[in-house]
């Protein structure tokens, strides 16, 4: 069942949201050559616990950290280490989930560490381009496909792959609410979109192949063909007339 949120429920998920696109900020300020996955975890924490939220993802379905960072052929899931040191030119998947109140914000966002290649930069572009290219159709009255189809056409259209294995959700009182969002799929099919509904919209875009494996962790996700992959994720509200990102400043 896809639920509907009410203002008192919106007004939480804007703060929620907020407070993830806070520590998102954190993050793109601070994130350099040299740093630890581990030190990007506990910044991110720190901005969430600062403002009176709790991190999401910490011990959902037994997950150890903050935040999912993942670098480079790193899909998604890669979990923060103390060991990992990111180095100039690797590309930094970065998700974060914070809940205020008892309500979710969530959103990832790809960040280049220090000088990155310039495919890498077309995939950063690209990625955050299909996620876009979707938002165009989070509007009442459309169907969820839509979103799913045009994150696909765009990012095929610039000669990447879409991961299958994940997908995007409902968020609201729970991480991971109905619907699933598939980032590909035929227009006009799924549930109708109607106002008031918060959906998690979410691509992983590959340079190369669209396989990906988990490693022996459990959680970290890589690609068979290894190679880059980006994500990019807002928490959005569907309004009559289009759409507005929760996970904003
Ligand atoms: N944005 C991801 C998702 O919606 C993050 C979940 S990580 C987990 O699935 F640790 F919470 F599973
Ligand atoms: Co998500």
């Amino acid at each position: 069942m896809v639920t509907r949120k009410s203002n008192r429920e919106i007004e939480l998920m804007r703060v929620a949201g907020k407070i993830v696109a806070m520590a998102h900020k954190a993050v793109k300020d601070n994130i350099k050559p040299g740093m630890t996955t581990k030190d990007i975890d506990d910044l991110v924490e720190k901005v969430i616990r600062e403002n009176d939220a709790i991190p999401s993802f910490k011990n959902y379905n037994g997950y150890p950290a903050s935040a999912c960072v993942s670098i480079n052929e790193e899909v998604v899931h890669g979990i923060p280490s103390p060991h990992r040191v990111l180095q100039n030119g690797d590309i930094v998947s970065v998700d974060i989930g914070a809940m205020y109140k008892g309500y979710h914000g969530d959103s990832a966002w790809t960040y280049a560490c220090g000088e990155i290649s310039e495919e890498a930069k077309r995939l950063l572009e690209g990625t955050k381009a299909s996620l876009f290219a979707g938002l165009e159709f989070a509007k009442a009255n459309n169907r969820l496909s839509d979103i799913s189809h045009h994150i696909q056409k765009t990012a095929e259209g610039l000669g990447f792959s879409v991961v299958r294995e994940f997908v995007g959700h409902g968020v609201g009182s729970k991480l991971h609410e109905d619907p699933q969002i598939p980032n590909y799929g035929l227009p006009n099919r799924g549930v109708k979109l109607k106002s008031g509904m918060t959906l998690a919209i979410e691509p992983m875009i590959n340079l190369g192949n669209k396989e990906v494996k988990v490693l022996s962790d459990g959680w970290t996700t890589i690609t068979r063909d290894k190679s880059l992959s980006a994500h990019f994720e807002h928490t959005i509200l569907i309004k009559n007339d289009g759409y507005e990102i929760l996970t904003k400043l």
